[in-house]
């Protein structure tokens, strides 16, 4: 008897939908000798019937509605590729569950908003949802964490996972460019997202972030604790002053479980020049992943596109077919914790830019507000400098943020201070 077909139901015909329909016409053959089954689609779903997406739709059944393709009788598995928390990927997820279909899916906003529920409806409904291509586009970190670290407590998460934002960074430092311009460019190039702030305001990588730190932790997806902050006030001169001192700025995710609750970080942060995650240029992403017995492993690769995303999507598609039927999150939706948020981050160093008046003493204020706040300097720098101003980099100590937070409150008062002070977190990767 010949195995049984999964057949899929595709709604979303972008890149990644057009990716996904590609692989499943061109690797037909190896799709079904790896899984023991055929794959194939039966029916797909977008916004406009007619357009031209450089790929046949004949062999499928259309459907104008996605939630009417999800409840097809003969779809076996939901595959949403839509994008959006809500509307039409939200209504045709929990369609597909109710009518007893596994779920694959690219999008992480939905499931950083409402994950929680719609991994509880999947286990209601013996279903399964699986999301590998939502985190870091073509690397497998889900799988990494769900089965490859599973006999691990987790200690740390941290990563790159906006490739856009480490496009503009790198691109940045290399072309000497304000960020005005290099977004610009990255806009000109459709690197953004349609509302570009997903991008650069830390959302996107916020939402994977949440998504990782609950499979890593054991605990309900949080994305607003998430403290997010995005890469619009990284200035050109905060990175090169930062390579001056042997570091690159890069939006950095870390999510790590403390005595005070978990941490969940979206940020500007300088990581050493030549750690692994200083060296990433471009619109690639990272994920360094700490674990008890295993230490740290580094997993880098694509992050978005075409074919890295379709890639992550068939593993769940290959998996569904082989018979793999893992909960969500790694664990059943209702042994998860509701994460308790850390009120406050991990002390670290933290990289200090300032521009001082060119008067006798100045450094030593600055000095003794470091020193009244416990705060240690462990570098110091002074540029040469304009007739009335200096500009002046320190590297301090691990400190309490809070502690750094009262001291530059001090440094407001004094009549030494040309600028603001820039305070950038450094990571220790
Ligand atoms: P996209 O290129 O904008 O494609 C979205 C598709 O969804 C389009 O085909 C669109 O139809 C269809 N669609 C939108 N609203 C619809 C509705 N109401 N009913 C039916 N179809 C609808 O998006 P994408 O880049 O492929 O992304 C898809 C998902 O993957 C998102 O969740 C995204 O966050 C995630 N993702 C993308 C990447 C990437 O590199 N692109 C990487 C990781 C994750 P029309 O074509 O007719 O307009
Ligand atoms: N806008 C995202 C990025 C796409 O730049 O990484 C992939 O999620």
């Amino acid at each position: 008897m010949s195995p049984t077909p999964l057949r899929l139901g595709v709604a979303g015909l972008g890149t990644v939908g057009t990716g996904v329909l590609r692989i499943v016409r061109q690797k037909a053959n190896l799709l079904a000798a790896r899984s023991g089954r055929p794959i194939e689609i039966v029916a797909v779903s977008a916004r406009t019937r007619d357009k031209d997406r450089g790929v046949p739709l004949d062999p499928y059944a259309w459907e104008d509605d996605p939630v009417r393709l999800a409840t097809r009788d003969d779809v076996d598995v939901f595959v949403e590729l839509m994008g959006g928390s809500d509307g039409p990927a939200k209504a045709a997820t929990e369609a597909a569950l109710a009518a007893g279909k596994d779920v694959v899916t690219a999008n992480k906003a939905m499931l950083a908003i409402h994950g929680q529920a719609l991994a509880a409806q999947a286990e209601a409904e013996g279903r399964v949802i699986r999301f590998e291509a939502a985190v870091a586009g073509g690397i497998p970190v889900i799988k990494a964490l769900t089965e490859g670290l599973a006999g691990n407590e987790i200690t740390r998460v941290m990563g790159v996972m906006n490739g856009t934002c480490n496009y503009i960074l790198t691109r940045m430092e290399s072309a000497g460019l304000p960020y005005e311009e290099v977004f610009e460019e990255a806009n000109a190039l459709g690197y953004l997202e349609a509302d570009p702030q997903l991008d650069v305001g830390g959302i996107d990588a916020g939402h994977k972030l949440s998504l990782l730190a609950s499979i890593a932790f054991g605990t309900q997806v949080a994305f607003d604790d998430v403290e997010l902050e995005g890469i619009g006030d990284v200035t050109i001169e905060d990175i090169r002053r930062a390579a001056d001192m042997g570091f690159r700025i890069k939006l950095l995710g870390v999510a790590q479980m403390t005595g005070r609750g978990l941490e969940q970080r979206m940020a500007p942060c300088l990581v050493p020049a030549q750690s692994p995650l200083g060296q990433l240029e471009g619109g690639t992403n990272m994920v360094v992943l700490e674990g008890d017995h295993v230490g740290q492993i580094v997993l880098r690769g694509a992050g978005a596109g075409e074919g890295p995303t379709a890639s992550a999507v068939m593993g769940d598609v290959m998996d569904i077919a082989r018979g793999v039927r893992l909960s969500t999150f790694g664990q059943p939706a209702a042994e998860l914790a509701a994460a308790k948020p850390a009120k406050a981050a991990m002390p670290a160093p933290f990289y200090l830019r300032m521009k001082l008046l060119d008067k006798p003493g100045a450094l030593a204020k600055i000095a003794t507000i470091l020193g009244q706040s416990g705060i240690s300097i462990d570098r110091m720098r002074q540029y040469r400098h304009d007739d009335t101003t200096a500009p002046i980099l320190i590297v301090t100590h691990t400190t309490p943020r809070a502690a750094l937070d009262e001291a530059l409150t001090a440094m407001e008062g004094l009549d030494v201070v040309a600028e603001a002070p820039v305070a950038i977190r450094i990571e220790s990767v």
